[in-house]
């Protein structure tokens, strides 16, 4: 038989888990997409518009789903069943924990592509690759870089191996000390690059770009990609936080440890932004110029700082230990599910889970070459599949977790699980059972054109 005494074996303290979720949350997400997608989509409007869901939607709702998985201590699918029970409610709504694990494969197959792209710089940062680069020089890297599929293979390959390894050894093992290191040392590095920034001839333009408000700018677009971004961001809406808060012990405050979450996996995206802005004006480099905007910017910052090369190797190595905390937590709901419910072993489980993921990863590899003229609604496949997860699944499993929260459990369960003070508990229910489930579903409207 299965293992299932490690399945639900427990965080150690308050602080693994705020550990764990904060690995789950900080990631390329955070350094890699938030300054590309903000840069896109006009900079100010959409930090703003980011920050407001944050608050509103994406701290009730991560409460929420790690309310969930506490309640029940089982994979997504297993958890929705008995708290549809428990509720007396409909039993479809485990499809929301299924829609999560494909969500979980569609996001996992993409990211382990771009992490990929991280580990291969961290290896050019050794190499010294990055010395005395210009715009010029960084841009050329970059599109010389994605023009072969077979080493974008090679890297995506690379990753994929390293997240198996590590949820093969199961989520405790190594995990929480690994992450325990990074965090600060991450912080650190991002503070260090902020200060090479300022240092620039376009800092001011940069937090001009990121922080001037300029409502003017905020359209339906911008606000569904912050959305979706918020979701991504904080890693919710497909089960990740509802497999963590099954890990979670009984007697720790899911409110505060959520909001100390919410808090880090912010202030690393807006110390991204202000870290990149500043190269970007200060070279003459486009902010809406992509997924290669990171690759483009931060290695000048390395090649002309003292101690740049250093800080370079540092930066990358953070980088792909950040985007494997969450890799981790793309695939541990899957895996946990293989586990529980088709009696695999945890090995069994990781080759399985990995294999479907490394294998729908070729589509976004090829998307930034061979492909990267096959549109369909005007977008390459990696677009497609960005759009398709992280603007409507995300958005959609969060809007599920928000009404099954709000309105199908009942209220002395969710009261005893979150443990609040009154006023607190109440703001949190109108958020969850009005606020959230409400923008989502506006946005959405405005979407497909109903507003
Ligand atoms: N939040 C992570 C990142 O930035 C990615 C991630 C981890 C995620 N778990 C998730 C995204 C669950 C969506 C859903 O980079």
């Amino acid at each position: 038989m299965i293992d299932k005494q490690s399945l639900h074996g427990e965080w150690s303290s308050r602080f693994a888990f705020i550990l764990a979720a904060t690995g789950s949350a900080v990631g390329l997400g955070n350094i890699w997409k938030f300054p590309y997608i903000a840069g896109e989509n006009g900079g100010s409007a959409f930090v703003m518009v980011y920050v407001v869901c944050v608050v509103l939607m994406g701290i009730p709702i991560m409460m929420a789903e790690t309310m969930l998985g506490r309640r029940a201590k089982q994979n997504p699918v297993a958890t929705m069943q008995t708290l549809t029970k428990e509720a007396g409610a409909d039993t479809r709504w485990q499809y929301l924990a299924w829609m999560g694990m494909v969500a979980g494969f569609l996001i996992l197959s993409y990211y382990s592509v771009i992490a990929g792209w991280a580990s291969a710089y961290t290896l050019k940062a050794v190499m010294g690759d990055f010395f005395g680069s210009d715009a010029q020089k960084t841009s050329v890297m970059f599109a010389e870089f994605i023009s072969s599929p077979i080493r974008l293979i090679f890297w995506h390959s690379f990753f994929m191996l390293a997240t198996m390894i590590i949820v093969s050894k199961g989520i405790r093992n190594g995990l929480e000390r690994a992450v325990q290191m990074l965090m600060p040392v991450l912080f650190v590095m991002m503070f260090l690059l902020v200060g090479y920034a300022m240092t620039t001839s376009g800092y001011s333009q940069g937090l001009h770009f990121l922080f001037s408000p300029d409502f003017s700018k905020i359209t339906g677009k911008v606000v569904l990609t912050a959305i979706g971004q918020a979701f991504f961001s904080l890693g919710l809406g497909m089960g990740t936080m509802m497999i963590y808060g099954a890990y979670l012990p009984k007697n720790v405050s899911i409110a505060k440890s959520t909001i100390i979450v919410a808090s880090a996996d912010t202030i690393v995206a807006l110390l991204a932004g202000i870290a990149i802005f500043p190269i970007v004006f200060a070279n003459g480099l486009q902010p809406d110029s992509g997924p290669g905007l990171v690759f483009e910017t931060l290695p000048i910052a390395f090649g002309n700082m003292t101690g740049g090369w250093l800080f370079g190797v540092l930066f990358f190595i953070m980088l792909v230990v950040a985007a494997l905390t969450s890799s981790i937590a793309l695939i541990e709901p899957a895996v946990a599910w293989l586990i529980e419910s088709k009696e695999m072993t945890r090995d069994q489980a990781c080759v399985r889970a990995g294999l479907v993921a490394w294998v729908l990863g070729f589509v976004t590899v090829l998307s930034f070459n061979r492909w990267a003229d096959v549109h369909f609604f005007g977008q390459t496949l990696f677009e497609l599949i960005d759009a398709l997860t992280a603007n409507i699944m995300l958005p959609a499993g969060g809007f599920a977790i928000a009404i099954f929260a709000g309105w199908m459990m009942k209220q002395p369960h969710t009261e005893q699980e979150l443990a609040l003070p009154t006023m607190q508990y109440k703001i949190w229910k109108v958020l969850i059972s009005y606020v959230a489930p409400a923008g989502v579903f506006l946005i959405f409207l405005h979407v497909v054109g109903v507003l």
